[in-house]
């Protein structure tokens, strides 16, 4: 979602005011220019860095050596012309590939089917039985996957889940959100409004000309944000989850703000709470650790806690009664976690799975699983000045034997420290770890339980001592050489560059990759160094160490993922003035190959909005992109952009389905 600073108002955009206020210093250890050039710089340096040279080696034997050779074989170019940027309304794809919206918010999927209505006059109800809202983190389970111990090979029949991340309320409703002195007035808007929201599971099917179609099939489902859900892992039962909801701290109602998604080598999808705390409200002036550091603020975002009855004074944290049985001071606490939900069983309850630790979680993606070794996971913390984390389960994994939940509810949380020598620590945010212990007593914090430390995981990296970030997005997993990527859109409350994030102000964002040591993702120690420089053609550095051209300039990258032959595609969610009227256009999607250094512009998107959100079917020939807030600040009688339906009609968020004409692999 866009950025916008001024969030304390009813139906603001959402992306959270920077609540790092920790005394962590930003790595104060700048790197000269030179030394930055060829950190950027390309496959070559980045191989020596992780062929165990220290960094310093590296940079010499990058000056002596022109000729060092990139860690594979040669590949050919990218077969496509990079489309150009772009302000059309419309999406741009390259010569020989077809664009072609889907399912966009309002499809109806399931219950009585209700037809979407032009004039956005359904009822909460129809929402509930439609799909949401403002589509992001997708992916694409193969029907054969449930019973498959591969993940499933069916490309033409398969369940579609992605996330429903927000709403834009102004078009939510035929005439916009009412309100009467500052609060909501109708319980039937907010109620939409709910429904809206969360994760939508769709049975999808390509018939005999080659279209996708929606199946009216038994998966086809809405979890929202007012789904029953239950807690798992360290911080299940935990005091500070008591509700008077839930007096034993075990039960959970919905999941919002889903932005990116993750899924199980076990065919479950994980759905990640990211800005959830704007959702609340508390007039509290003295706020714990545990709402202040996530910053919890007097306004709510949509105002839902402003209606009486229990279902919207949920939302309101505010210290009521005597005890926390009795109110829902601890309700933010639900939030913040991942949550796994299985697709392929309509009836099932959503989990949370507090062992991820809790913060703004962008994403979560799998380092390859590998049969008798710990699963390894990463997930980014998206706000200003925020960290990188990651989680190793203490079981090995069994591919042979179905455990979903014991694996994601028992294991290690650590968190990233970026040194300036391009190398990097995994640091524990472990309760019975003896480093996390002495930081702890440095710092004069104490926790109870492993699961006050998940609960407030952002003070307990704090104090680990991890590397404030540019705002960390999606990562990906290089499929040759197992290379984490991960992007870092931007951060303008940067005041002082440091290795890892070298631009202070960052507009237009990076993205940093690293390899483990040993190549070991459950190890402790990695060495990382920068892939990409976004930017305009004169401050931008590419993955080949070239600056970036007309066909590949970008900025504010966030959506990442590697497609099955290694190249990476990059999604952008430039906003503001920088999408209005900066030389990028609209935002894109780009496709960059590791191997080779190339870069190019795949997909411009319409008016307003971002790319996020992506999936492809097992024999790659159908590639699932989602558009989200086409029209952003549109409404009814204002519309910014007509995508996807045209002239006069509601701007909607949609999967577009990417074919090639020739019916052949997308790459
Ligand atoms: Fe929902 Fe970090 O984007
Ligand atoms: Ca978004
Ligand atoms: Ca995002
Ligand atoms: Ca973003």
């Amino acid at each position: 979602m866009s950025l916008d600073p001024h969030n304390a108002v009813l139906f603001g955009s959402g992306d959270e005011l920077p609540s790092n206020h920790s005394h962590n210093p930003h790595l104060s250890e700048l790197i000269d220019q030179r030394r930055r050039q060829l950190l950027a710089g390309g496959a070559a340096l980045g191989a020596l860095g992780f062929l165990g040279v220290s960094l310093p080696q590296a940079v010499a034997a990058a000056e002596q050596s022109a000729a060092a050779r990139p860690p594979f074989g040669k590949r050919n170019r990218l077969p496509f012309d990079a489309v150009a940027v772009s302000r059309a309304d419309a999406i741009t794809v390259p010569a020989g590939y077809r664009a072609t919206a889907f399912v966009p918010w309002g499809t109806p999927i399931c219950g009585r089917y209700p037809a979407f209505l032009e004039d956005a006059s359904n009822s909460a109800q129809d929402q509930a039985e439609q799909v949401g809202m403002h589509h992001d983190g997708m992916h694409f389970f193969p029907l054969d996957a449930q019973r498959s111990l591969v993940g499933g090979r069916q490309s033409n029949h398969g369940l579609l889940v992605f996330n429903n991340e927000y709403i834009d309320a102004p078009l939510l409703h035929p005439n916009g959100p009412t309100t009467v002195d500052g609060k909501r007035s109708s319980a039937e808007e907010v109620r939409k409004e709910i429904n809206a929201h969360g994760v939508t599971i769709i049975e999808i099917r390509r018939d005999v000309r080659g279209d996708w179609q929606v199946v009216p099939g038994r998966y086809n489902r809405r979890v929202t944000a007012a789904t029953p859900m239950r807690m798992a892992g360290p911080a299940r039962g935990h005091a500070l989850l008591k509700t008077l909801h839930s007096p034993d701290g075990t039960a959970s109602r919905g999941t919002q703000n889903n932005c990116a998604n993750g899924y199980t080598p076990w065919g479950t999808y994980l759905t990640c709470e990211e800005n959830w705390a704007g959702y609340f409200a508390t007039r509290d002036a003295d706020l714990p650790r545990e709402l202040k550091r996530y910053g919890l603020r007097a306004t709510s975002r949509f105002g839902w806690d402003t209606l009486p009855g229990d279902e919207f004074q949920r939302f309101d944290a505010t210290r009521k009664a005597a005890a926390a049985e009795g109110d829902y001071r601890n309700e933010p606490n639900h939030f913040g976690w991942i949550v796994e939900i299985d697709p392929f069983d309509p009836d099932s309850t959503p989990v949370k799975h507090s062992a991820l630790g809790r913060f703004a979680h962008e994403g979560l993606i799998f380092a390859p699983v590998q049969a008798g070794k710990p699963l390894v996971c990463y997930s980014g913390d998206d706000s200003q000045n925020e960290y990188i984390y990651k989680y190793v389960s203490r079981a090995k994994y069994r591919p042979l034997l179905r455990q979903p939940g014991r694996l994601l509810d028992e294991g290690t949380l650590y968190v990233a420290r970026f040194n300036a020598d391009g190398s990097g620590d995994w640091l524990a945010l472990d309760i019975h770890d003896a480093a996390f212990q002495a930081a702890c007593s440095a710092a004069g914090v104490s926790f109870a339980d492993q699961g006050e430390v998940l609960i407030n995981t952002r003070l307990a990296a704090d104090i680990a001592g991890a590397t404030k970030m540019d705002r960390p997005e999606w990562g990906a997993v290089n499929p040759d050489n197992g290379e984490v990527y991960f992007t870092l859109t931007n951060n303008s409350s940067r005041t002082v560059a440091d290795a890892a994030n070298p631009r202070a102000a960052n507009p237009y964002g990076h993205i940093i990759r690293w390899r483990e040591d040993r190549r070991d993702h459950a190890g402790q120690h990695f060495a990382w160094d920068l892939f990409l420089l976004a930017g305009p053609q004169a401050d931008s550095r590419g993955p080949g160490g070239a600056a970036l051209d007309e066909s590949n300039i970008l900025a504010s990258p966030d959506g990442l993922w590697f497609d099955p032959d290694g190249r990476l595609w990059i999604q952008t969610d430039m906003s503001g003035s920088q999408l209005a009227s900066g030389p990028f256009g609209h935002n894109q999607m780009l496709v960059a190959d590791p191997r080779t250094g190339e870069i190019k512009r795949f997909l411009t998107g319409p008016i307003g909005a971002e790319v996020t959100g992506i999936s492809a079917t097992p024999d790659f020939r159908t590639l699932f992109v989602n558009i989200q807030h086409p029209g952003e600040g549109s409404s009814a009688t204002n519309l910014l952009s007509t995508w996807p339906d045209g002239p006069g009609r509601r701007p909607r968020s949609a999967t577009v389905v990417i074919t090639r004409e020739d019916g052949k692999r997308i790459l």
